[in-house]
């Protein structure tokens, strides 16, 4: 066993791939930012006038995911915080909070704490009444004269889990503050967000808007290779590797995140391989790797009733592999073990329902078969692997011991 083990540490210890891996992790924030110069300038004169004291609009970013607006934002705020003057009569502050983080998001009280947080003072964790802690908030950034930005990430976030009103009311401090400002920048991955909350919110946060489109494949490699010659040791990049990874992330709604991650997870297991090369198959590898934990990521999240209607399908077909299932099947089935496990059972028109998001997902396929005189039925089949069942499998009873 210890030989084993000093295998496998020695591979490492000699690995000949990376460079400096954190110049591809998600956290990196790179010196330039290519191919979003438009955007930049686009937000350096919507903010300019803070600089001089004066609140700038409400700014609304949106564009899908991994195009570059949160990498893009703090910059910005650093170029801004750069250019302050010290002689000013007033403060400026420049907040950003992340409203997807789980300690944030869950309530209106949570995501007020943490402002008060971010301004220096403190609340208890719970206890007082939402109206207090707004008024605290007021207090503690009207307490001096600070013009304030603040940066709401995943805005979306705030109106899935908390009201309306909380988005509601940040819109209209500025009718309660005496010496101070504040501006805020809404960003969000959601395209149809501000479709879906109070118009009057919605005109108040997007006075000015800014839009993050897709990078395209030959934008991905650029942004790609300027990465890659950091994070690899000369060399080892296989001709054509950056080309496939930006045309997956392409084809992937241009998303600069799943290029990276791309290319530093074939990284890794040419590295594991003791590759002295990142082959072209590493990024198929790659990138099922990538799918795989990304249907195990919305199983987890997905509530009980979910997962008992895809563990129904899963204990299904595992009984007899070569024969698709019908709706009316896995209703049963499903019904019978929501009532072992003591649980509310759902309807057949909402599992239904469930069933066809699990298509959506890719987790199964479903056949829609005309059976004579307009009658029609869907056939279910599973459409993951044998090892990522063995892990939903595992998932799900983990969940349901709970
Ligand atoms: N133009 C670029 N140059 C270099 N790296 C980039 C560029 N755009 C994005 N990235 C990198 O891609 C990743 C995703 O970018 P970012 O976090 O800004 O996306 P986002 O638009 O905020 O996505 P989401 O909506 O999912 O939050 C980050 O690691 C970021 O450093
Ligand atoms: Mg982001």
């Amino acid at each position: 066993m210890n030989n084993e083990l000093d295998k496998i540490f020695e591979a490492f210890d000699n690995n000949g791939i990376f460079k400096d891996k954190s110049m591809l992790q998600n956290n990196y924030q790179p010196e330039e930012i290519p191919h979003r110069s438009k955007q930049i300038k686009q937000l350096a004169s919507i903010l300019a006038p803070i600089l001089r004291g004066e609140r700038a609009s409400n700014l609304f970013l949106y564009g899908k995911t991994g195009t570059g607006k949160t990498l893009s934002i703090q910059y910005i705020k650093d170029e801004l915080l750069k250019r302050t003057k010290k002689d000013a009569d007033f403060k400026l502050k420049i907040e950003y909070l992340n409203c997807k983080l789980k300690k944030v998001s869950d309530t209106e009280y949570r995501i007020l704490a943490e402002l008060i947080k971010k301004f220096g003072d403190e609340v208890p964790a719970t206890g007082l009444p939402t109206q207090s802690v707004y008024d605290k908030f007021i207090d503690v950034i009207d307490s001096s004269k600070q013009l304030i930005v603040l940066i709401l990430d995943e805005i979306d976030q705030t109106t899935k889990k908390i009201s309306d009103d909380f988005l509601y009311n940040l819109t209209r401090i500025n009718s309660e503050l005496s010496k101070s400002q504040i501006c805020l920048v809404g960003i969000s991955n959601n395209l149809t967000f501000l479709d879906q909350i109070d118009p009057r919110v919605k005109s108040s946060l997007s006075e000015e808007e800014i839009v993050f489109p897709p990078y395209n494949a030959l934008q991905l490699q650029d942004i790609l290779n300027r990465r890659a010659k950091e994070a690899f040791k000369e060399g080892i990049v296989q001709e054509g590797v950056i080309a496939k990874c930006s045309a997956l992330a392409a084809r992937e709604h241009g998303d600069a995140r799943r290029a990276l991650d791309l290319l530093r997870i074939a990284g890794e297991l040419a590295e594991r391989d003791s590759s002295k090369k990142i082959y072209l198959k590493y990024i198929d590898e790659a990138n099922d790797k990538i799918e795989r934990d990304k249907i195990l990521d919305v199983i987890k999240s997905e509530p009980k009733q979910f997962q008992i209607v895809l563990n129904s399908i899963i204990q299904l077909s595992e009984k007899t592999p070569s024969h698709h299932l019908f709706t009316g099947e896995v209703y049963n089935f499903y019904r019978d073990l929501c009532i072992k496990n003591k649980l509310e059972t759902l309807t057949q028109r909402r599992v239904s329902d469930i069933i066809q998001e699990f298509d959506m997902l890719g987790i199964i396929t479903v056949n829609v078969i005309s059976k004579g005189r307009g009658g029609r039925m869907r056939e279910i089949k599973l459409a993951i692997t044998k090892d990522i069942t063995d892990k939903v499998k595992e998932i799900i009873l983990n969940s349901l011991s709970y």
